[in-house]
């Protein structure tokens, strides 16, 4: 029996609740597939967390969440706690000391549900981005000179090391080409004549080494009118840390919106704990109401399952998201519903012990 020891900072708002669902869901997979377990440890790490101790996790924080194998977080930041102290000094600090530089955000238009997009059917929405998660336009390089004074400069820098932008690239050919899809480059070299130049020549360097990946290369303001027009275009995707933040939510917006939408931070060589999440945010305006939606934390719970090579179960787990989508019988508000969230975790549970499980 192997157990996956999962260290479970829920965080703020919503997170909590969503959290709960997810864990439900990852226990009941446990029990019904048989041969392994999940050990779940809770950090109480937040904003709460952060005006009682003034910090938003403890000193040794990231020495105590090493010993786990992975970790699932709800979501950070509240009214009363500057944004940047809450995403700086918890996801941002666990994402970079634990070289997470992959981030897998699935973007796949599941059955029933909404899509803002005309005639667009299920097939022509169903793509992986691939963001590179620990440098780029997000390292925090530059300087503020002059401050206050009319010749004020900010600079911002990009940081496109060739180690980082080799790495990511590289998981995305090994990607596409396990999964024999084809791979697009999403860059801006036409106005980004350093860090964007260098970007598309290292996909096309390590591009020789894959002659089976198609591949394909678009600016991203072109990318993000085909997004929308042409999703079809788009199969692995692999960008850099900005881009992707910015064109993973676009790929949210089609696919099913913010309630569906989950992230995975990985260190692949798996010398670190890689992260899970939804990528919502804590959702102050509906937190403590009890209705929040719990699909996209259960997403990410099906993230888990194929993080620890249980695929099979992590595509049963979508099915059943499917499924309860398509069944409308318990759907949070946000989706035309009136279920509670732990509603929809419970029916999830109950399709799980009951539908015919295809993929073991
Ligand atoms: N990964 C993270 O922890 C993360 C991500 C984004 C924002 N934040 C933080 O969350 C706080 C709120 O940010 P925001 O309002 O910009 O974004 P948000 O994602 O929290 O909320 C945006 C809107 O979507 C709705 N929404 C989000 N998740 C939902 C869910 N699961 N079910 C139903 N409705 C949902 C909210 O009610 C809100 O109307 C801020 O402090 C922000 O910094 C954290």
């Amino acid at each position: 029996m192997s157990v996956h020891k999962i260290a479970v900072i829920a965080g703020d708002g919503i997170g909590p609740e969503v959290i709960e669902e997810g864990v439900k869901v990852l226990e009941a997979v446990a029990r019904i597939a048989g041969g392994f377990s999940f050990e779940f440890t809770h950090f109480p790490w937040g904003c709460e967390y952060y005006l009682e101790h003034g910090t938003m996790m403890p000193e040794d924080g990231l020495e105590q969440l090493q010993k786990f194998d992975a970790v699932y977080l709800g979501a950070v930041g509240y009214p009363g706690v500057p944004d940047h102290i809450s995403l700086r000094e918890l996801l941002l600090k666990i994402r970079k000391q634990f070289d997470q530089y992959v981030n897998v955000r699935p973007v796949r238009l599941l059955q029933g549900a909404p899509c803002p997009l005309k005639d667009v059917t299920r097939d022509q929405i169903d793509m992986v981005v691939i963001r590179e998660n620990s440098e780029g336009e997000y390292s925090g390089a530059g300087d503020w000179l002059f401050r206050g004074k009319p010749e004020e400069v900010v600079l911002q820098t990009g940081v496109f090391s060739r180690k980082g932008t080799e790495r990511i690239i590289r998981y995305a050919y090994e990607l596409a080409r396990k999964m024999g899809k084809s791979l697009t480059s999403i860059s801006k070299a036409n106005a980004l004549n350093y860090s964007m130049v260098f970007w598309d020549q290292v996909f096309e360097e390590v591009g020789r080494e894959y002659p089976d990946v198609e591949t394909k290369s678009y600016l991203v303001d072109a990318a993000s009118m085909y997004f929308v027009k042409q999703p079809e275009r788009f199969q692995i995707v692999v960008t850099s840390n900005l881009f992707g933040d910015i064109i993973t939510d676009l790929g949210a917006a089609i696919a099913g919106g913010m309630g569906l939408a989950a992230g995975a931070n990985l260190n692949p060589e798996r010398i670190y704990p890689s992260m899970f999440e939804p990528i919502h945010g804590s959702a102050p305006d509906i937190a403590h109401k009890g209705i929040a939606n719990p699909l996209a934390a259960i997403w990410s719970a099906s993230q888990i399952l194929d993080f620890f090579g249980h695929e099979g179960w992590g595509a049963n787990v979508l099915d059943v998201i499917e499924q309860v989508m398509v069944d409308k019988k318990a759907l949070t508000p946000d989706m035309g519903g009136t279920a509670t969230t732990v509603d929809v975790g419970t029916e999830v549970v109950a399709l799980l012990s009951t539908i015919h499980i295809k993929h073991v």
